[in-house]
């Protein structure tokens, strides 16, 4: 199994360079080995190596770069959930003859059968790998039978033997003017330029080139050249595709001069909310895009499930709160990977929405998956243009948070909330459960937050400083209440994936239940404060639960509303946010959490871009 980034090109430049470039802009999707291919004279030059892109580079300085002097070839960077990362399972795999190379990203779940066929047969395989059999069945293929000498028709042979999800890339030494790629249930776009044609995982691979992509659909496999491309389903007929242009350009995709993506990404985050809302109100009413779904089927809708997993699962926790508030109907907010296995109440007139950065996480297609099943209406909240997730799902709400290379999640979860939201004001809308000055005035506070977060990203440097103190911390508990409880559950979350430190995120109320035995001098806890306006009863509450941690010898580390006295005295450090709508604090209350969790991984010495045991895409259940 395998979450990876793929990328393939003929064209008229050096395929090792273009395809280098393309693997680095991948990275994010996996990064515990590498390889290449390159389509050299009548052959097949190939390298890789485990770890990251940096060690198969070395690798090509040491062997030699000229002995990749060709125009057509293919890239791959792993991660490896299967077969240990090592150099003899990295990609690309070849055949027996080392003819054909294959990369793979996905399962290929009946590889045990097919491995045992290929034994059986005499072929000895060289790697632990499910990926190698593809490409010894490719080879088989092109060798004999009705296929014999037809490159697309051996892969096409082959895609119809492989269960489970792939995308595959193929060459073969005999074709060296055109590269097969092949997909199913796993992402692969095409990149269009002058003279050249690009397939990947993901566009920001070939961004640099071409701005024009084309879509492919579920079981197709596509033949590029350099002069075009042709697309036929897995038994040989024309299949359509669908092409657009990409949104977003280069410089999107680099740091702009951030250490990191990451940090780059939590200072984007008023434009990714910006971007999200752009469009989204006109002539007084609130239109979400791709709506498959009429008013009607918003009317009848009588339950909300929202179903994701990590950071997407809080943005709908947080959403429960406004969309129950605005549409009086039930949301239950699910892990995707619970959801298809505890037997849901579903039918016709559930709404389910599935938020996904990626739309690729399988738990949450196979959550849509199992609600389209059931009858139930799906719509997705995604940040990927014609992703698995939205493909699958009757209407789609794209965020435009713009492309996130950093693995921990910023401005994806900022523009989720929003989309979220906007899913309940037009909820509302349709059910006439909000007037519509009333969704309107909704609609106006939410666009005016990018400018609020702004302003919290105008005083990081209070956070940053905290942050480098708190590096040596042992543990640090997340306390918050309403909707500063997935706020606190984000902060956790955050600060585990980033800085590999204990924490967690409670509900206040529920301390004295327990969590509260856990407190000891010195130990940080971080306090996400309501509103003393919004929500005076609440916040009475929490500062209550604050002079009890505090008497216990936490330190106080306490995020409030800006002019909120009553907490002062209780708070060790005291970090302002601007007053903004009850409903809506959770985009201001969770950027300090971010920078806060960012900076205490980069005193203690970690990637936060790529942290430890994660990958950005988690295309396996
Ligand atoms: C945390 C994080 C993950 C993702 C989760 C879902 O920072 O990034 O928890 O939120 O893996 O991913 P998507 O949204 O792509 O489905």
């Amino acid at each position: 199994m395998r979450v990876c980034g793929i990328v393939g090109y003929v064209g008229h430049r050096p395929a090792l360079d273009v395809v280098l470039d393309g693997l680095r802009r991948l990275e994010y999707r996996g990064y515990d080995s590498a390889g290449v291919a390159v389509l050299v004279g009548d052959g097949l030059a190939v390298e890789r190596k485990a770890g990251r892109l940096a060690n198969l580079e070395a690798r090509l300085d040491e062997v030699g770069r000229e002995g990749f002097a060709g125009t057509a070839g293919m890239g791959h960077t792993r991660w490896a959930t299967h077969g240990a990362p090592v150099d003899r399972n990295s990609h690309p795999h070849r055949d027996t003859t080392g003819r054909v190379a294959v990369v793979h990203n996905g399962i290929i779940e009946n590889f045990a059968a097919l491995r045992a066929e290929l034994e059986a047969a005499g072929v000895e395989l060289a790697s632990d790998t499910d990926s190698e059999t593809a490409a010894h069945l490719v080879a088989r293929a092109y060798a004999d039978g009705d296929t014999r000498g037809d490159l697309p028709a051996s892969v096409r042979a082959v895609c119809r033997r492989l269960e489970g999800a792939f995308t595959l890339v193929v060459t073969h030494a005999d074709e060296p003017d055109l590269i097969v790629a092949a997909r199913r249930s796993s992402p692969l776009v095409l990149g269009i330029g002058a003279g050249e044609t690009f397939v990947a995982s993901d566009v920001a691979a070939f961004i640099e080139h071409t701005r024009e992509a084309v879509e492919l659909g579920q079981d197709q496999l596509v033949v590029i050249t350099r002069g075009g491309y042709e697309v036929l389903d897995f038994h040989g007929e024309p299949a359509p595709a669908k092409p657009f242009t990409v949104d977003w350009d280069l410089s999107a995709a680099e740091k702009g001069g951030h250490e990191y993506f990451m940090l780059k990404e939590i200072d984007e985050q008023p434009t990714a909310l910006a971007d999200t809302l752009r469009g989204h109100f006109s002539d007084g009413r609130i239109v979400l895009d791709e709506q498959r779904l009429s008013d009607q089927d918003l009317r009848d809708v009588d339950k909300v499930f929202v179903v994701a997993c990590g950071s997407a699962y809080h943005s709908g926790l947080v959403a429960k709160y406004a969309i129950e508030h605005w549409t009086r109907l039930p949301v239950e907010v699910e892990l995707a990977s619970e959801f298809r296995y505890r037997d849901p109440v579903l039918d016709r007139d559930t709404l389910v929405v599935a938020v996904s950065q990626s739309g690729e996480t399988a738990d949450t297609l196979e959550a849509v998956r199992h609600a389209r099943e059931q009858k139930a209406r799906v719509l997705a909240v995604c940040n990927t243009n014609g992703a698995q997730i939205p493909r699958e799902s009757d209407a789609v709400l794209y965020t435009h948070a713009g492309p996130e290379i950093g693995v921990a999640s910023t401005k994806a979860f900022l523009a989720q909330i929003a989309a979220n939201y906007l899913v309940g004001l037009a909820l509302a809308q349709a059910r006439g459960t909000k007037y519509p000055d009333e969704v309107a005035r909704e609609f106006h506070e939410l666009a005016a937050m990018p400018e609020a977060v702004r302003q919290v990203l105008g005083t990081t440097e209070q956070v940053k400083a905290l942050g480098r103190e708190l590096s040596e911390a042992k543990a640090v508990l997340f306390l918050g209440r309403h909707v500063g409880y997935p706020v606190a559950l984000e902060g956790a979350l955050k600060l585990k994936e980033l800085a590999y430190m204990h924490a967690e995120g409670f509900a206040a109320g529920e301390l004295k239940h327990g969590p509260i035995a856990l407190i000891e001098p010195g130990l940080p806890v971080v306090v996400v404060m309501p509103s003393p306006k919004g929500r005076a009863v609440l916040h009475s509450k929490l500062v209550s639960n604050i002079s009890e941690i505090q008497a216990r010898g936490a330190r106080t580390i306490v995020i409030a509303e800006e002019g909120d006295e009553t907490v002062r005295p209780f708070a060790d450090e005291l970090i302002e946010i601007p007053a903004v709508p009850t409903l809506l604090q959770p985009l201001v209350s969770t950027v300090p959490l971010q920078v806060l969790a960012a900076e205490i991984a980069r005193s203690r010495g970690y990637d936060v871009d790529k942290p430890r045991n994660l990958a950005k895409s988690v295309t396996v259940e």
